[in-house]
């Protein structure tokens, strides 16, 4: 049985940990209307930076540079990770796990890396641990798939899960920005990791995705073998180009429920204007889930920052309080799914390809293609004639495999320069 006040740590202040400290303080009531008659109280807070500026001097009366106080902690019992990365913020999740606390955590790195064995732990221990921040920060994404979406089982999820990336292809899109540049501002805002690699490469959606997968499919998967790639590649030609076939290209996280096979990628797509998921622009993240009976359902909203974070891990820390003794609900019976092979998974595709401008080049290039199975549906040229020029081509669906051996095949011809860009078109 639980005591009247809960206590709480809070490990890491950082952006999201001060954003909780700020939700705690503003909306203390409020917060304690909804888990009437107990309260919450904040009984340490750790920063390893000992010269840490707070604007409420009250806090440095909590505050201690030790992680390890507020994990060993016998009144603490709820412990919240900031930290943020995988190492230390796993082994002081484990530490306060093992010494019976429940812990909320915003760090998608240790859910996907480590987040089975942790769940296990938390079990073993009869505690809770939640991470509904670590995905889509303000979207209550995995509240919906393990708690709402009961009914039916998912079938198909689309998702723009990296708010970097989105940012850089709406400034690219609509201000006809440059990459680099667009990087930079995103950086200066916040939504980028502290090496933006992760999230240009694709690697933090790959992260969310498997995330969202495992729970939604309660699925044991190896992250290791999800394709992602991320936007490098994406130029301001390709998106112009794309928007004249009346496409946008967006970096999508996909998860496809095939039974036995999960079909999980992250890579850049062009998706239909006019579809939902094409109009979410900026830092902005968006789930589509699909299943039958309950259809099709759109989440969007800010995928970081200190109070969309924050709002989350406060929500996880309520149900908490209000689901004490339930550690057991939410996840479990995970079962062992095999993410399918790449190169059995279909797709269409746009191709961008830089040739020499002369008779017989598109015969030779759709040779190719027809040898491994892929077929066309459009084929423009760009640009004037010339000695060189870009064509873009729009293929029906193919196996992964075919087109990539068909491009191996077209990126040999003596009259194909470079193959500029291959992008997959989706249809959601
Ligand atoms: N770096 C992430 C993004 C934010 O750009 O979406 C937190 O996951």
């Amino acid at each position: 049985m639980k005591k009247e006040i809960i206590s709480i740590g809070i490990l890491g202040l950082g952006t999201v940990g001060q954003g909780v400290l700020k939700i705690l303080q503003e909306n203390k009531e409020f917060i304690e209307q909804g888990i009437y008659p107990y309260k919450i109280s904040l009984k340490k807070i750790a920063d390893k930076n000992k010269e840490i500026i707070l604007e409420d001097k009250s806090y440095y009366e909590i505050l201690t540079d030790s992680a390890e106080e507020v994990v060993t902690d016998p009144e603490i019992d709820i412990v919240v990770e900031t930290i943020g990365g995988f190492e230390p913020a796993r082994s002081l999740i484990v530490r306060a796990l093992e010494k019976g606390k429940h812990v909320v955590t915003a760090n998608k790195e240790v859910v996907a890396k480590a987040g089975y064995e942790i769940l296990n732990l938390a079990r073993k221990n009869k505690v809770h641990f939640l991470f509904e921040a670590s995905v889509a920060s303000a979207i209550p994404i995995i509240g919906v798939l393990s708690r709402s979406l009961t009914s039916y089982p998912l079938k198909e999820m689309a998702g723009i899960l990296n708010g970097t990336t989105n940012y850089i292809l709406t400034k690219m899109s609509e201000e006809n920005r440059d990459y680099e540049d667009a990087l930079k501002e995103a950086q200066e805002k916040g939504f980028a990791e502290v090496d933006p690699d992760k999230d240009i490469n694709g690697f933090d959606s790959l992260n969310k995705i498997f995330i969202l997968s495992a729970v939604a499919f309660k699925a044991k998967i190896n992250p290791n073998n999800i394709y992602y790639e991320g936007i490098k590649n994406i130029s301001k030609t390709d998106i112009e180009y794309a928007r004249e076939l009346g496409y946008k290209i967006k970096l999508l996280a996909l998860a496809k429920n095939g039974g036995k096979e999960l079909d999980i990628r992250v890579h850049p797509a062009l998706i239909r204007e006019g579809h939902d998921l094409a109009s979410i622009g900026g830092a902005y993240n968006a789930i589509l889930v699909h299943g039958e009976g309950f259809g099709d359902l759109i989440f969007s909203g800010l995928g970081a920052g200190a109070l969309p974070a924050g709002s989350m891990i406060v929500s996880d820390i309520v149900e908490i309080v209000k689901d004490y003794d339930n550690y057991n609900s939410k996840f479990k019976d995970f079962e062992e799914k095999k993410v399918k092979d790449f190169k059995q998974t279909h797709s269409s595709y746009y191709l961008r390809i830089r040739v020499k401008d002369r008779p017989g080049v598109l015969a030779e290039i759709a040779g190719s293609f027809a040898k491994n199975k892929v077929s066309f549906a459009s084929v423009i040229q760009k640009g004037e004639p010339g000695e060189i020029v870009d064509i873009v081509f729009l293929t029906h669906k193919a196996k992964e495999g075919n087109a990539q051996e068909a491009l191996k095949e077209v990126a040999r011809l003596e009259c194909v320069e470079k193959i500029c860009n291959v992008i997959r078109v989706v249809e959601i």
